[in-house]
């Protein structure tokens, strides 16, 4: 019997989708079987609108971002329909059947991981791929567009250095990441910024400015701030972490509604927050009295062609899946690990996040090299 197999992609973008897409189609093509993929994430399994992924689609998709099959942050269980917010998950499960599938490939990051364990306990036979560029999907060394994205910051920072140094000025320059600083700890180290502030570590704002400072005091006029979108000073932290318990606290009770408050101020918090880069940007410019300017990277960072290094993982990821699915294995994320790769039970990888260790290599070598993480 011809098995069939479904794909979508579901969250943010990032480089490397469709090399996975093409990875997962040719080998379940080369084994016999069949492939459909389903548009916008969740919301095209939903509302069955699919795409056929045959030989001729998959075959020129490799080098292309984003994704063939478009993707969206809509979630089985809360779905906005015709005004209002639902719960599709039956009917999913519906269309899964109708299209006879023997298993569904969701690529995608946190949420999406989530979201797939959900329906795998409805007892759909579902496999997971972790991508995001900001490569805080637990239970996998590193997730793929993680790299490009890394490589584009890089580049960013580079050039952004010679223009700060011929007009004397801080470039604070602001990247991807709300939870995890992975992109601009990797990216700052790579190319020598001079602070580099991540949501792992809060910072104050005086020892920033005094790293600035003591640059300006050995005579270097310039300097180059990385920031990670959801950096957080002292204060904001300990804001932020009050919330987290409040939230910690209502879910183990199970009171659903102090639950969503605590999340909403959450959200309200960050979303109040756009313009943290030039609020940190106009601080430095009065505690040091150098010039100072924004970039913020924003959806740069997720746009283009992949490296080499997300078109090999993805690869890499997507035909271990098929050969998993061949084993009989569902309920599970296909991380990598070390060179090969590990089926991981999706019980395991939700409710985790992989953030940056304090103690981190990474940040040791940082601080080693001199540069200022905003706590010392
Ligand atoms: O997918 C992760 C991510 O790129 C985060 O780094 C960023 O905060 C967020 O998505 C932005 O989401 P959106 O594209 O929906 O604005």
């Amino acid at each position: 019997m011809t098995q069939h197999i479904g794909i979508l992609t579901s969250g943010g973008d990032s480089p490397g989708l469709n090399a996975a897409i093409r990875a997962i189609g040719k080998s379940a093509l080369g084994s016999g079987k069949q492939v459909i993929g389903f548009r916008d994430g969740f919301r095209g399994l939903m509302e069955n609108r699919t795409m056929r992924l045959d030989r001729d689609v998959l075959s020129s998709i490799l080098t292309l971002g984003g994704t063939i099959l478009g993707t969206s942050r809509d979630k089985p269980h809360r779905m906005p329909v015709g005004g209002t917010v639902m719960d599709m998950t039956d009917v999913i499960c519906d269309n899964y059947q109708r299209h006879n599938l023997d298993a569904l490939v969701c690529i995608g990051g946190g949420g999406t991981q989530k979201n797939a364990y959900r329906l795998s306990q409805r007892g759909l036979n579902i496999l997971t791929l972790p991508k995001t560029i900001d490569n805080d999907v637990a239970m996998t060394d590193v997730c793929f567009g993680f790299h490009t994205a890394m490589e584009i910051a890089t580049e960013a920072i580079d050039r952004l250095h010679s223009t700060a140094h011929s007009h004397h000025r801080i470039i604070v320059v602001e990247m991807m990441g709300h939870n995890a600083g992975w992109l601009a700890l990797g990216a700052g180290l790579a190319a020598g910024a001079d602070v580099i502030l991540i949501p792992e570590i809060p910072y104050d704002m005086v020892k920033v400015a005094q790293a600035i400072r003591q640059r300006q005091l050995k005579g270097t006029r310039f300097s180059i701030v990385a920031v990670a979108e959801g950096a957080l000073s002292r204060q904001a932290y300990d804001v932020i972490a009050s919330y987290k318990d409040k939230k910690a606290k209502a879910k183990e009770s199970g009171n659903e509604k102090s639950k969503k408050k605590a999340e909403e101020a959450i959200d309200e918090f960050y979303r109040g927050r756009s313009s943290h880069a030039l609020h940190l940007s106009q601080q430095l410019e009065e505690m040091t009295g150098l010039e100072s300017r924004i970039t913020i990277l924003g959806h740069l960072q997720r746009g283009g062609t992949p490296s080499a290094i997300d078109r090999v993982l993805a690869t890499r990821l997507g035909t271990a899946c098929v050969r998993y699915i061949d084993e009989g294995l569902s309920g599970v994320m296909v991380a990598a690990r070390g060179e090969g790769t590990e089926a991981v039970p999706l019980d395991q990888v939700v409710g985790k996040r992989h953030v940056i260790p304090a103690g981190h290599a990474l940040i040791e070598s940082a601080r080693r090299v001199g540069t200022c993480l905003g706590d010392e």
